[in-house]
C-alpha cells in the first residue's frame, strides 16, 4: 500500500493506494470518531462490495443506504434518501459517512455529509478510475441542477480516502475509459513527463496491467493533492483541473444526465480546448493529432454529439462556476503540460472549433 497526503494544515488527510484494502478495518478506524457510521452506496455496488466493508467496520452501529445508480439520479430528490437514512437510524452529530462508490454516490454522499446537522465526518472509499484518480481527493461534493452540472454543493473535505484498485477489475470498459480521460488531463495540466509515460503506456493500461494503473492512480492523486493544496476553494490555480470541464459539462446537460458519461465529455472537451489552443497557435498540429489518437487508445470519443449546435454549447457554458461578470473562463493549454485560465477566448476561433465536426482534433 502507498500514502499520499493532500497537505491542507490540520485539515490534512492520507490517501491510501493498495489492494484488499476495503476489508482492513485498522485504516477506518482512526479516521471514525464515533460509534456510528453510515454506508451510502449504489444498487450496482452493493451486491460486490458492501459486505466486505460492513465486516470491517462491526465495531460500529453500520447502517446504510442503497442508491439508485447513475448520474441521473445526483439531484436533491435522491440526496434526501440520505438524509433520510440519517434521520429514521438517529445519526448523531459523531455520525461518519462512508461513500463506497463511483464519483456520484462520493459526490452526493460528501454533500449530504457537508449538510447533515452542518456537518460530519465523511471517508471517500471510491471504486472507479475515475473517483480514485480524481473526484475522491479534494473535497468537492455536490449534486446536478437540471439547468447546470454540480450546481448545489460544498467544500467538504474527507477524513481520508481508501482506494482499493482491486475494485476497478470489475469495473466495465466504458467507464475505465472515462476514468482515463482524468488520468491525461493531469499529465495535459501540469505533467509533461507523466503526460510521454501514459503515451507509451496506454495499451498496459486499457489491459488493466495493475503495476500501470497504480502508477498512474498514484501519479494522478499526487498531481491532484498538489494542485489543492496550493488553493483548496478554487481562487485560482485549481481552475486548472478542469480543462475540458467547460465543454463537457456542456455536452453532459444538453444530452441527458448520464447518456455521455463524465469522462467521456470531459475527453471530448479537452479535445475541444486543444483545438482552441492549436487554434490559438500554442501547440502544434502533430501535438493536436497525438492527443486525439490517445483519447482514441483510451476508448474515448472524439467528436461532440452531432445534435449539439453552436448555441448549445455556448448557452450551456454560460452556466458554468468559472463563469466571471458575465464573462466565458476556459481553461486552455500554453502548452502541452502546462495550463492557465483566461477569459481572453477568441470569438471566431472558438466557433471553429465548436463547428469542427469530424474534423476535431485533425488540423
Ligand atoms: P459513477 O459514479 O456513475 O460510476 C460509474 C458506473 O460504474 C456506475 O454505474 C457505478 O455503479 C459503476 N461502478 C462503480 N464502481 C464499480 C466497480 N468497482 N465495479 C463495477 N461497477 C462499478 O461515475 P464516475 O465516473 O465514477 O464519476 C462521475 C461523477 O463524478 C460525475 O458526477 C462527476 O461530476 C463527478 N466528479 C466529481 C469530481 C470532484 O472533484 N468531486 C471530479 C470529477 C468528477
Ligand atoms: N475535478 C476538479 C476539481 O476537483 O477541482
Amino acid at each position: 500500500m502507498n500514502t499520499l497526503t493532500v497537505d491542507l494544515g490540520d485539515r490534512s488527510y492520507p490517501i491510501y493506494i493498495g489492494t484488499g484494502l476495503l476489508d482492513q478495518h485498522e485504516l477506518y478506524s482512526p479516521h471514525i470518531a464515533g460509534k456510528q457510521v453510515l454506508i451510502v452506496t449504489n444498487e450496482t455496488i452493493a451486491p460486490l462490495y458492501l459486505q466486505r466493508v460492513r465486516n470491517a467496520l462491526s465495531a460500529y452501529q453500520v447502517d446504510e443506504v442503497i442508491l439508485p445508480d447513475g448520474e441521473a439520479y445526483k439531484n436533491l430528490e435522491t440526496l434526501n434518501r440520505i438524509y433520510d437514512a440519517l434521520l429514521e437510524k438517529k445519526h448523531n452529530r459523531t455520525t461518519t459517512l462512508i461513500a463506497l462508490g463511483g464519483g456520484v454516490i462520493g459526490d452526493m454522499c460528501g454533500y449530504a455529509a457537508a449538510s447533515y446537522q452542518r456537518g460530519v465526518n465523511f471517508i471517500q472509499v471510491p471504486t472507479t478510475l475515475l473517483s480514485q484518480v480524481d473526484s475522491s481527493v479534494g473535497g468537492k461534493t455536490g449534486v446536478n441542477h437540471p439547468l447546470g452540472k454540480n450546481m448545489i454543493g460544498a467544500f467538504h473535505q474527507p477524513q481520508c480516502v481508501l482506494a482499493d484498485t482491486e475494485t476497478l477489475n470489475t469495473l466495465p470498459e466504458r467507464e475505465l475509459s472515462a476514468g482515463m480521460a482524468e488520468v491525461i488531463k493531469y499529465g495535459l495540466i501540469c505533467d509533461k513527463a507523466f503526460y510521454g509515460w501514459i503515451m507509451d503506456n496506454i495499451r498496459a493500461l486499457m489491459q488493466r496491467d495493475p503495476a500501470a494503473l497504480a502508477y498512474a492512480i498514484e501519479r494522478s492523486c499526487r498531481d491532484k493533492a498538489e494542485v489543492v493544496a496550493q488553493d483548496e476553494k478554487e481562487s485560482g490555480i485549481r481552475a486548472i483541473l478542469n480543462l475540458g470541464h467547460t465543454f463537457g459539462h456542456a455536452i453532459e446537460a444538453h444530452q441527458g444526465y448520464g447518456n455521455w458519461l463524465h469522462g467521456e465529455a470531459v475527453g471530448t472537451g479537452m479535445l475541444q480546448a486543444a483545438d482552441l489552443c492549436w487554434r490559438m497557435g500554442h501547440i502544434s498540429a502533430a501535438e493536436l493529432h497525438a492527443l486525439r489518437d490517445l483519447l482514441v487508445a483510451a476508448g474515448l470519443p472524439v467528436v461532440g454529439p452531432a445534435d449539439m449546435a453552436e448555441d448549445d454549447y455556448l448557452s450551456r457554458m454560460q452556466v458554468d462556476k468559472k463563469v466571471l461578470d458575465g464573462r466565458l473562463r476556459l481553461v486552455l493549454l500554453k502548452q502541452i503540460g502546462e495550463a492557465y485560465i483566461t477569459s481572453d477566448v477568441p470569438r471566431q476561433l472558438l466557433t471553429q472549433t465548436l463547428l469542427a465536426g469530424d474534423k476535431l482534433g485533425q488540423a
